[in-house]
């Protein structure tokens, strides 16, 4: 989402969801259908579907601001909306708490929301000073913890497995250099850390982007929370329905990935010491939907720059929910 104006919204809905028409062509919502928005943020997707068809949104989201801003359109939908405040890793909970333990389609669109970024109170931006906080929701961990007291180790390896920061050990020892003059309580006090320790790059992409990138993912669990909701469709996600997934960088797009290529049954052999086991994989409850990832179109990219790194890919059931199925 970015801020720019939509001439039809209102000031509420003043950003542009990523690939909100692909979203709503994959997820092709019914009337009388209910489907989940794991991310509600601004509700863009959440309105989509609502306009789409004469269906019901359960909407979640883990920041208690964005649920907050919810009421508006609450007011315009009524019964047709529930917001939910939780995490989407913990869906079938709050399935079960609404008394819906079955749906018709999900999509989740990941990462932080523009309202997120662009608030310097959350601690999410190395452009604008704020409190290290980096959470999305209302977990106990933040950013300053990270730096300010894990050992040096763990740092780079954050650093190194969530951001793919070539320069991860460097970024650790410079931090623990200075958190013992000092311990780090800006997002300008460690975005400058890491720009002394990580030279500029020639595509102009700021040094700190993927040090940022990499604590808020361990902050937030995100790729954990991800793991959580797809690894329990079996149980909540009815025949025909489908699960659409925007994803915004490379971990994330490999989870959705491989995790649909094996609901699908598309596993290839575990092992190029054993044979081939081909015939023996059990027949699929899953169909992929896009055999290749979904791009934005070039002309979204160029009105909403966020879009650029957006990937959909959309699995669907073709199988009903039973006992069995659930318990695999
Ligand atoms: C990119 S925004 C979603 C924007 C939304 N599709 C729209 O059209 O306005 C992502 C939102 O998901 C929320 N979020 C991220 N991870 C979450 C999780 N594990 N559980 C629940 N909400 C999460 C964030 O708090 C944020 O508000």
């Amino acid at each position: 989402m970015n801020q720019t104006f939509h001439p039809s919204s209102n000031a509420y809905f003043s950003h542009k969801p990523v690939m909100l028409d692909e979203v709503i062509e994959k997820l092709s919502p019914q009337s009388g259908k209910t489907y989940v928005d794991g991310t509600f943020g601004g509700g863009g997707y959440t309105k989509g579907i609502l306009d789409a068809a004469d269906c019901n949104v359960i909407a979640i989201d883990r920041d208690p601001d964005a649920i907050a801003r919810g009421a508006e359109l609450k007011e315009q939908y009524g019964t047709r909306l529930t917001l939910l405040e939780g995490t989407f890793g913990a869906i079938q909970d709050l399935l079960q708490q609404n008394n819906t333990p079955s749906i018709d389609g999900i999509v989740l669109d990941l990462g932080v929301s523009s309202y997120q970024i662009d608030d310097p109170e959350r601690g999410f931006s190395f452009k604008k000073d704020g409190p290290l906080d980096m959470r999305m929701g209302t977990s106990e961990f933040t950013a300053a913890d990270v730096v300010n007291s894990y050992p040096e180790e763990k740092i780079a390896n954050i650093i190194y497995n969530y951001g793919d920061e070539r320069l991860s050990r460097k970024i650790a020892k410079a931090i623990i250099a200075k958190r013992r003059e000092e311990k780090f309580s800006t997002t300008k006090e460690l975005a400058e850390l890491v720009r002394s320790v990580v030279p500029k790059s020639k595509d102009g992409i700021d040094p700190a982007t993927r040090t940022f990138q990499a604590i808020r993912i361990h902050i937030n669990d995100e790729l954990q929370e991800l793991e959580s909701c797809l690894g329990a469709i079996d149980d909540y996600l009815k025949q025909n329905g489908r699960v659409v997934v925007v994803s915004f960088h490379s971990l994330e797009d490999r989870i959705v990935k491989s995790f649909f290529r094996l609901k699908a049954g598309q596993v290839s052999n575990p092992s190029r010491h054993l044979p081939d086991l081909g015939h023996t994989t059990p027949p699929s409850n899953y169909k992929i939907i896009t055999r290749k990832a979904v791009l934005p179109t070039k002309q979204e990219v160029s009105s909403n720059i966020r879009s650029r790194s957006a990937r959909l890919r959309t699995l669907e059931r073709i199988s009903p929910i039973t006992k069995e199925s659930s318990d695999v």
